[in-house]
C-alpha cells in the first residue's frame, strides 16, 4: 500500500476564483488526497428539497483535474436550521436536561427518527450523484462521533428508544419483554426499584443520587448501537451507489461507543491526531511532562491510537486530520517545535497509516476557527506546516510503501470495560483508559512495538504477551482461549470483575479455574499520593485488590501482601503499578517467553515496520542513543533484513 498526504479542504468557505490555484498549490506540494464537504449541508441543500449541487460539482471538476483524489464527507454533523425548524424535538438533550442550541455543530441526536430519515435523504442523493465520480475516492460519514460530548443524550426519542432496546434484551417467552428478569438482572430490589412495565424506565439522568450502575450501563451499550446504527444506514446507502472505501474519522480518546463495531462494516479506519490540542486534558499527563513536552506532545499518545485504529480498520486505517501549527480549542495553543509536524506524519507512517491529511488547508479569516492555523496563512501565503507536509512528500519518493509489522505483544481493548470503569471508577481520577495507556506506555519505554485486539478475538497465536488489563467483563470462552493459548498472559486489575449486568460474580472474580488458582476477596482504591512499594522495584498506586491463592507470587509489596500470581501461562495482576512496576513486571515476562527488549532513552520511542526501524525522539533536545544522535523533533530510521 502507498504512503500519501492529503488536506482538508472548505470550498465553500473560499471564492471560485481561488479553487484551480488552491489545487495546483496542493499537487504541486505532493499531497494526494483533499477530503471536502463534510460541513456543508446548508450549501447543498439551501431548503428543504432545493438542491445546489453545481458547485459541489465543480470543486470535485477542479480538484480532480489537478490530480487529487477527493474524500467526500457526508455532511451529517452539522444539519442547517431548516432542519432544527422541522424537527425542534431532534437536539440532543444534555445529562441536566437542557436540549443542546444551534449555532455549532453535532447539534442532533443518535435515536431521533425523523432526522436518521432526513441523513439518509441528502446521502442518498450525494451517493446517488457522486458515487461513481472517477474523482470521488473515498468517503468519510459524518465528522467525529462523540466529539464535544455528543454520544449520550437523554431526550425523549432517546427514552423511547432505550425503553424499546431494553425489551429486545429481556425478550422473554413472547418476545414482549420480560421486566421481571430486568428487575433480576438489574438488582432492583435494592432501594425499592422494581419496575412493572418497560415504559416505566426513564433515562439514568436526574437521579437523586448515583442511578443503579446497570441501569447506566445499558444506557451506554444503548447509545452505542444507536451510533453504530446511525452510521450504518449512511454506510448502507453509499455502499449501493459506490465501490470505493468508506472511513469514519474518530477521534483521540473518545470511547463512548464501540468503535471496534462500527470499524467491523467500513473499509478503513482513520482519526484526527491533534498532538498539542490533547496534552493537557485527554493524555492524563504529570505537570512536568506537559512542560517537557508542551511543543512536541506526548510520545506515546499518538502512538496508542495509531495503532488502535489499525485494530479497528483491521489493519487499513489513516489520519485523516493532522495538527499542522497551533490549534485554537486547548488550554493552551503553542506552535509546534519546527520538525514536529514531519515527526508526526513519519511517526503515523511507521504505524502503518495508509494516508495523513493536514487540517487545513487555509486558516479561516471567520468564525470558531479563526485561531486555527492552517498548511497556508488566511493571505495565502505558505505557514510553517507547509514546508513540512513538503519534505515528507519528498522523503516518501525514498520509502513509498506501507509494510505492516507482526508486534509479539497485543494488548485487548474493549469499549465496554471503558464504559463500565467510568461508571465506577472506584476512585478520583482511575479510568479503564486510563489503565491501559499506562501498560502500553511501560511497554514502548521496553522498545515493544504493540498491536491492539477487539475484545472478540479468541486466537492469539501471532502473540507471544497478551494483556487484558481491566477488562471488567470477560466472557469464559475469552478466558478459555487466553488460558488455552502458547501466549503469556497478563490479566487484572479488575478483569473479569462484573458480568454482563455490573454484578460481582460468584465464584469470585476473576474465576479462572481450572487454569489459575486466584480470588480476589477484597479491593479498595488508594490516593494517588499514597503509594505502597513493591518489594522489588516500583508502587502500587491508585488501586489495589487483596488475592487470595495457592499459585506461584511473582510480585509483593512491602507490606507483606501478594500482588502478582502465577501458573502456567496466565498471571493474574492485583494492582495499578507505577510505570517502574509495570516496566519490570512486563519486562520479565517478555524474558520469559523470548521477546527482546530494550529500554528506551526519555521521550524516545522505537517502532518496527516490515521492514524499517524507526527511533523518534520527542525531546526538546537532542539524545544520545546506542543508534546515534537524534535531533530534538527528528528520527533516525534504519532498514534491516532481518527483525531486531
Ligand atoms: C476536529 C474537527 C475539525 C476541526 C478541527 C480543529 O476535531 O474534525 O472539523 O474542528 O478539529 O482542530
Amino acid at each position: 500500500m502507498q504512503r500519501s498526504l492529503g488536506t482538508c479542504y472548505y470550498p465553500e468557505h473560499w471564492p471560485k476564483e481561488v479553487w484551480a490555484d488552491d489545487a495546483r498549490r496542493m499537487a504541486d506540494a505532493g499531497l494526494t488526497w483533499v477530503r471536502i464537504g463534510e460541513f456543508a449541508w446548508k450549501r447543498i441543500e439551501p431548503s428543504e428539497g432545493e438542491f445546489e449541487f453545481d458547485w459541489l460539482d465543480e470543486a470535485i471538476d477542479v480538484l480532480g483535474k489537478a490530480g487529487l483524489k477527493v474524500v467526500l464527507g457526508t455532511p451529517t454533523a452539522t444539519p442547517p436550521k431548516w432542519v432544527l425548524d422541522k424537527y425542534p424535538d431532534m437536539l440532543a438533550v444534555d445529562i441536566e436536561g437542557r436540549p443542546r442550541r444551534f449555532g455549532s455543530r453535532r447539534h442532533y441526536c443518535f435515536s431521533h427518527q425523523g432526522y436518521i430519515e432526513q441523513c439518509r435523504d441528502i446521502v442518498t442523493r450525494l451517493a446517488k450523484r457522486y458515487g461513481s465520480n472517477p474523482y470521488v475516492q473515498a468517503w468519510q460519514i459524518d465528522n467525529e462521533y462523540g466529539c464535544h460530548d455528543t454520544s449520550l443524550s437523554y431526550s425523549d426519542a432517546a427514552r423511547r428508544g432505550f425503553q424499546e432496546w431494553l425489551r429486545s434484551q429481556f425478550p422473554g417467552h413472547n418476545n414482549n419483554g420480560d421486566i421481571q428478569a430486568l428487575n433480576k438482572a438489574w438488582g432492583n430490589v435494592f432501594w425499592s426499584m422494581d419496575y412493572a412495565y418497560f415504559e416505566d424506565i426513564d433515562l439514568p439522568n436526574l437521579t437523586v443520587t448515583e442511578p443503579n450502575p446497570a441501569h447506566v450501563l445499558a444506557f451506554r451499550h444503548y447509545t452505542s448501537d444507536q451510533i453504530v446504527g446511525f452510521n450504518q444506514a449512511q454506510l448502507e446507502i453509499i455502499k449501493r451507489h459506490s465501490q470505493v472505501p468508506v472511513t469514519h474519522n474518530y477521534m483521540g480518546r473518545i470511547t463512548d461507543f464501540d468503535h471496534f463495531k462500527m470499524g467491523s462494516e467500513m473499509d478503513f479506519a482513520s482519526w484526527d491526531s491533534y498532538p498539542l490540542g490533547f496534552l493537557e486534558d485527554r493524555v492524563g499527563a504529570t505537570i512536568e511532562d506537559q512542560k517537557h513536552y508542551a511543543r512536541q506532545g506526548h510520545p506515546d499518545f499518538q502512538a496508542f491510537h495509531h495503532d488502535l485504529y489499525r485494530a479497528v480498520g483491521k489493519g487499513r486505517w489513516w489520519v485523516m486530520e493532522q495538527q499542522p501549527g497551533p490549534v485554537n480549542w486547548a488550554p493552551y495553543n503553542p506552535a509546534p517545535l519546527d520538525g514536529m509536524v514531519r515527526l508526526w506524519t513519519w511517526e503515523a507512517f511507521a504505524h502503518g497509516a495508509e494516508a495523513v491529511c493536514f487540517f487545513r488547508w487555509r486558516q479561516a479569516p471567520f468564525a470558531q476557527e479563526q485561531m486555527h492555523a492552517g498548511l497556508l496563512r488566511p493571505d495565502s501565503v505558505a505557514a510553517t506546516g507547509l514546508k513540512e507536509a513538503q519534505q515528507v512528500a519528498q522523503e516518501l519518493a525514498s520509502a513509498p510503501t506501507v509494510s505492516p509489522n507482526q508486534a509479539s505483544v497485543a494488548i485487548i481493548f474493549d469499549y465496554a470495560a471503558d464504559a463500565a470503569w467510568d461508571i465506577q471508577p472506584h476512585g478520583q481520577g482511575l479510568s479503564y483508559f486510563g489503565l491501559v495507556f499506562d501498560c502500553y506506555c511501560a511497554l514502548r519505554k521496553l522498545g515493544l512495538s504493540i498491536d491492539f485486539l477487539s475484545a472478540e478475538s479468541r486466537d492469539f497465536s501471532a502473540y507471544k504477551l497478551v494483556l487484558a488489563p481491566g477488562m471488567m467483563h470477560m466472557p469464559n470462552d475469552l478466558k478459555q482461549a487466553l488460558a488455552e493459548s502458547e501466549s503469556q498472559v497478563i490479566l487484572g486489575p479488575r478483569s473479569a470483575a462484573r458480568d454482563t449486568h455490573m454484578t460481582i460474580p460468584t465464584p469470585l472474580p476473576p474465576d479462572l479455574l481450572p487454569g489459575l488458582d486466584v480470588k480476589v476477596t477484597a479491593v479498595q482504591s488508594l490516593r494517588p499520593d499514597l503509594p505502597t512499594p513493591l518489594s522489588k522495584v516500583g508502587a502500587i498506586i491508585g488501586y489495589q485488590e487483596s488475592l487470595e491463592s495457592n499459585a506461584e507470587v511473582v510480585l509483593s509489596s512491602t507490606d507483606g501482601h501478594k500482588v502478582a500470581v502465577k501458573h502456567s501461562n496466565m498471571l493474574y495482576l492485583g494492582a495499578w503499578l507505577d510505570q517502574l512496576g509495570f516496566m519490570n513486571l512486563f519486562e520479565s515476562c517478555c524474558t520469559a517467553v523470548g521477546v527482546s527488549t530494550v529500554h528506551m532513552p526519555e521521550g524516545v520511542r522505537r517502532r518496527l515496520t516490515g521492514h524499517e526501524e524507526f527511533w523518534f525522539n520527542y525531546n526538546p533536545q537532542a539524545i544520545e542513543t546506542i543508534l546515534g544522535k537524534i535531533n530534538p523533533a527528528d528520527f533516525i530510521k534504519k532498514e534491516f533484513l532481518e527483525k531486531p
